[in-house]
């Protein structure tokens, strides 16, 4: 949607940072807490500063003894023969697993994610995870145990940020966004027992001692088709601690990350079975 159409839809005042803070606040986002965001901007009304400004808001509330967190993934560095958006040529496969760029954190864009990460993983003081898929980015006290050390293989399990996440006992706030990107049931996948369940074989392109790398490694059929009735389920679960509320014109929630990965473990047993 162009930025024209997010003017027109939201003819109400301009959001200010301000006004998210204090709506954040309202939420229930308290100063210290740990949260993995996940944004839609153009749900939000028209925002003053635009991702500049959801970010800052959201530090200002957390303060610098808080920590935020945001998943920068790149699907773009993933295997040509799994891309559908768009598919390339099967002459082209082998050219782009030896050509692509490999992952640098300080370079390598997000794909399809937003503005809001695209933004965060380039401003002070934000660290980011390695991964060439499914890296994640962090700022503030607890940053460097978010990012640290991210597995290459099973890479949104037990050796990713993820599950730093769920043992610093973090929240998910939904700006705007829907649980269809609610990343942290990912994680639930590696922990549930369920049929359709299987490994496959990943591969991405990555920097070893300088030089570029197509390397290959295990995982999961991790997929996020059916997190929309997944998060639909924990809703009406009536979760305690979870908050529903307005931040600026965006309908958001906020819940707990470990709350709400156990509830997916128990769910995907019984649905995906
Ligand atoms: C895919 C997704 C990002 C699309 O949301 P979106 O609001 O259309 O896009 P962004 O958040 O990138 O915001 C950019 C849009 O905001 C709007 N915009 C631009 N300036 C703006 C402003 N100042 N204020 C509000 N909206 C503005 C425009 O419509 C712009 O779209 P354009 O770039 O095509 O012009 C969103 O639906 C989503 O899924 N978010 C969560 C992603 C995630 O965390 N996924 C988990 C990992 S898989």
């Amino acid at each position: 949607m162009p930025e024209s159409d997010v003017v027109r839809e939201h003819p109400g005042a301009p959001i200010t940072k301000e006004r998210l803070e204090s709506d954040l606040a309202a939420l229930g986002l308290a100063p210290g807490s740990v949260v993995l965001v996940h944004t839609r901007l153009s749900a939000l009304g028209w925002v003053c500063g635009g991702p500049v400004a959801v970010v800052h808001a959201l530090q200002s509330v957390l303060r610098t003894y808080g920590t935020l967190a945001m998943p920068t993934h790149s699907g773009g560095l993933s295997d040509p023969e799994l891309w559908e958006n768009p598919p390339v040529p099967k002459e082209w496969w082998q050219t782009i697993r030896d050509t692509m760029p490999p992952f640098d954190p300080d370079v390598t864009p997000t794909r399809g994610i937003g503005a809001t990460p695209e933004l965060f993983r380039t401003m002070p003081n934000v660290l980011r995870s390695i991964h060439p898929h499914v890296s994640f980015a962090a700022w503030g006290e607890k940053a460097v145990e978010v990012v640290s050390d991210h597995s290459l293989e099973f890479c949104l399990g037990e050796g990713s940020p993820l599950a730093s996440l769920y043992d610093l006992d973090a929240r998910v706030l939904l700006l705007g966004a829907g649980f269809a990107s609610c990343t942290c049931f990912h994680l639930a996948e590696y922990r549930a027992e369920y049929r359709t369940k299987d490994r496959v074989i990943l591969g991405g392109p990555i920097a070893v001692d300088g030089h570029r790398r197509w390397k290959t490694f295990p995982d999961i059929n991790y997929s996020s088709d059916d997190f929309d009735d997944l998060g639909r389920a924990y809703l009406k679960s009536n979760p305690a601690g979870l908050a529903e509320g307005k931040v600026g014109e965006g309908d958001s929630i906020l819940f707990s990350l470990r709350d709400a990965v156990d509830f997916a473990v128990r769910w995907l047993h019984r649905h995906r079975t």
